[in-house]
């Protein structure tokens, strides 16, 4: 039997048959090099030391401290390697504990929060040799503040691993020869709490496991339960993500802030220390719907080139079931019941980072023309700086692609604490945004690989839109609008190929501007956000400086900035604000500008003006962003390439950004 944690991959770690000896391995770089080292060690003979083990691995972008092997995980608790540990997330206090161990003579290797963890549980070991690994882990993460996802294993523990959680996501893969004899794993909980949290008036939007008796009963004993039966053909992998371990198993289970799981001689229990009133008393097994072949490359030379291309497909598979295009009508499942609340609502609050807060930008106008209601648009840091206030009678959107941005999660918290109602706009099913919402949309795009965000942004969009015509189903005066755009959503499959078959011309274009130092993207109106995601899309993949300025602002600073040698992108399509942007093209090539426009096909008059244009079918003006920000998502991709970037990780940003 093997149980393999799977923290992503760069740095691998196992143990002999014995499990009395473990071996780090580490290396800078990608997953293939560590691999290529592993196996090229010549004191390593696989089969031998290898048939029987606990493994645990991680791979991080480094966001905090140097890249260097010293600092890459799994850390140790001493030379003997007793205790090891990998971590995502920020240990905030860990400056203190260090100090506190520096005192009892422990002496640390790397500059990292991680390796407190190690040597704390070590210290708690040595004074404590009677406690079990899962205790220690339990002890351990009390003393702890900040984000993680921690994995663990002890030569001490032979044969067990210990995971641990809380604000950083963490999923449990549990494969099967057999089928499993059950569907979820109950909780056992250390202690009954004092604390009783005063209820929401509202369920939550992810299924929760039914409060039966018999599942109680086992919940409240603290003695070892045995949740797979006699299988012991089961295998149990660890991860943040889900995509991880897709290729072994895609029954799982996500576990909840403060779960500590361990696996121990083929058994999987999951613990709480303490138990609240809203406490579940077990985990749900999942079967993830997510397919091998969705997280395979193909026959593109990166997932953003893959992403980019799967629009057309994705944006269906965001639609189905959902609008009936015959009837025009639209529904979507996780929101309906809370429609009515919605309509009575003081404001509609859109809240997000990075790409997915230019979704909300993208579809502000929209929602607030067919809600009429006022839409506050909020990038989540800044929301949470200023202490906004929120009312019991707001509606606020979390849109997020993984789900467990920490910002985006951390505004949901303060605003669901002020009795506002939550709706999850996420790709991630399971995700802890997604479980914390009351109610809301799974966006389905499929697995978002690529580090820039690229098919959830067009999917994000079309969710939010499909919300804003729900919001307006019974107004007889906004029946023609309603019809309008339910038809521009119909040929928007079909409209994206059209704009993905440009990627020739955009590449011939990206090798006129790859080595140029800074591109500027402009536009108003609804394509304020295509301009905005456009620089963002520049700026992280390229490394090129890129602003993305809205035109009405050209002549308040930006014009400065516009010569002959500045290359502009300019948004220009037939919507109520074309005649401002065609104002906005004249001040750019009177001083000179040489623009390129991404313009509606066929349009005469504003290709007059331009030094290149790139033609996207014409569609309804509040959806005409899809389309404008395509070529835009081409462009970065292949000034990247050009100019040697990895265009699937860009240096220093992560997929999922899971600490403040
Ligand atoms: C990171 C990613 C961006 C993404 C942002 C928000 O910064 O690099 O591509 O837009 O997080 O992520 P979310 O998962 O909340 O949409």
């Amino acid at each position: 039997m093997s149980h393999i944690i799977k923290i992503n991959t760069c740095v691998a770690f196992d143990e002999d048959a014995e499990g009395r000896k473990t071996t780090i391995i580490r290396q800078c770089g990608k997953v293939k090099m560590l691999e290529d080292k592993i196996w090229n060690l010549e004191d390593l003979d696989f089969d031998q030391s290898f048939d029987v083990h606990v493994g645990i691995a991680h791979t991080r972008w480094a966001t905090h401290g140097a890249p260097s092997q010293l600092n890459s995980h799994p850390h140790r608790s001493d030379e003997t390697i007793e205790f090891s540990v990998v971590h995502n997330g920020i240990i905030t206090n860990y400056s203190d504990i260090k100090q506190f161990l520096l005192k009892k003579g422990y002496k640390f290797e790397s500059e990292t929060d991680t390796e407190v963890i190690a040597k704390l549980i070590k210290h708690i070991h040595d004074n404590h040799p009677d406690l079990s690994f899962r205790e220690l882990v339990e002890q351990v993460v009390q003393q702890l503040e900040g984000a993680f996802a921690l994995a663990l294993k002890s030569v001490k523990y032979p044969g067990q691993c210990v995971v641990a959680r809380r604000g950083s996501s963490l999923v449990v893969g549990i494969k099967s020869k057999t089928h499993l004899a059950t569907d979820y794993i109950p909780v056992l909980f250390s202690k009954e709490s004092e604390k009783k949290k005063k209820p929401d008036h509202r369920p939550c939007h992810s299924s929760t496991i039914p409060n039966s008796t018999a599942s109680l009963k086992r919940s409240e004993s603290t003695t070892e339960f045995c949740p797979m039966g006699e299988d012991k053909e089961v295998e149990y992998f660890f991860a943040s993500d889900a995509s991880a371990i897709i290729e072994h198993t895609n029954r799982v289970i996500f576990l909840e802030d403060d779960d500590v799981a361990a696996v121990s001689d083929g058994n999987l229990t999951i613990h709480r220390l303490k138990r609240t009133l809203d406490d579940t008393t077990g985990r749900e097994i999942i079967t993830l719907k997510m397919e091998i072949q969705q997280i395979m490359k193909g026959n593109y030379s990166s997932f953003m080139q893959k992403e980019i291309f799967e629009q057309s497909e994705s944006v269906i598979n965001t639609m189905r079931g959902r609008v009936n295009f015959e009837r025009e009508t639209v529904v979507l499942g996780g929101i309906k019941d809370y429609i009515p609340e919605m309509k009575r609502c003081r404001r509609l609050l859109l809240i997000g980072c990075g790409t997915s807060f230019h979704s909300a930008i993208a579809t502000r106008q929209v929602l607030e023309e067919l809600t009429e209601l006022p839409v506050m648009v909020e990038l989540a840091s800044d929301f949470l700086d200023r202490n906004t206030p929120i009312f019991r009678d707001d509606v606020c959107f979390f849109i997020s692609q993984s789900g467990e941005t920490a910002d985006t999660l951390m505004a949901l918290r303060y605003c669901k604490m002020r009795g506002a109602l939550i709706v999850g706009v996420t790709n991630t099913v399971g995700s802890s945004i997604c479980r914390e919402s009351h109610c809301g949309v799974h966006i389905n795009a499929g697995p978002e690989i690529g580090v820039a965000s690229t098919k959830a942004y067009t999917s994000q969009f079309i969710s939010l839109v499909m919300f804003s015509l729900m919001m307006c189903e019974d107004r007889i005066s906004m029946q023609p609008r309603r019809s309008e755009i339910i038809q521009g959503l119909k040929t928007l499959p079909e409209q994206i190929e059209e704009v993905l078959k440009l990627d020739e011309k955009v590449h011939e274009l990206s090798k006129t501007m790859y080595d140029k130092k800074s591109l500027l993207v402009m536009g108003r109106g609804y394509n304020s956000a295509t301009c905005m995601e456009g620089a963002l899309k520049i700026k992280e993949l390229t490394y090129l400086h890129s602003e993305g300025i809205l035109s009405g602002e050209l002549k308040h600073g930006p014009l400065a900035l516009v010569d002959q040698n500045m290359p502009v992108v300019m948004v220009v399509t037939r919507d109520p604000v074309y005649p401002k942007c065609m104002n906005a093209l004249q001040q750019v090539t009177a001083r000179d500008g040489r623009p390129v426009i991404i313009c509606e096909k066929g349009d005469a008059e504003t290709k007059k003006h331009a030094y290149n244009t790139l033609e996207v079918p014409h569609t309804v003006d509040c959806l005409q962003g899809i389309l404008t920000v395509i070529p835009l998502q081409l462009l970065s991709y292949h000034i990247a390439v050009l100019r040697g970037c990895n265009v699937d990780c860009p240096r220093n940003l992560a997929k999922s950004v899971t600490v403040e």
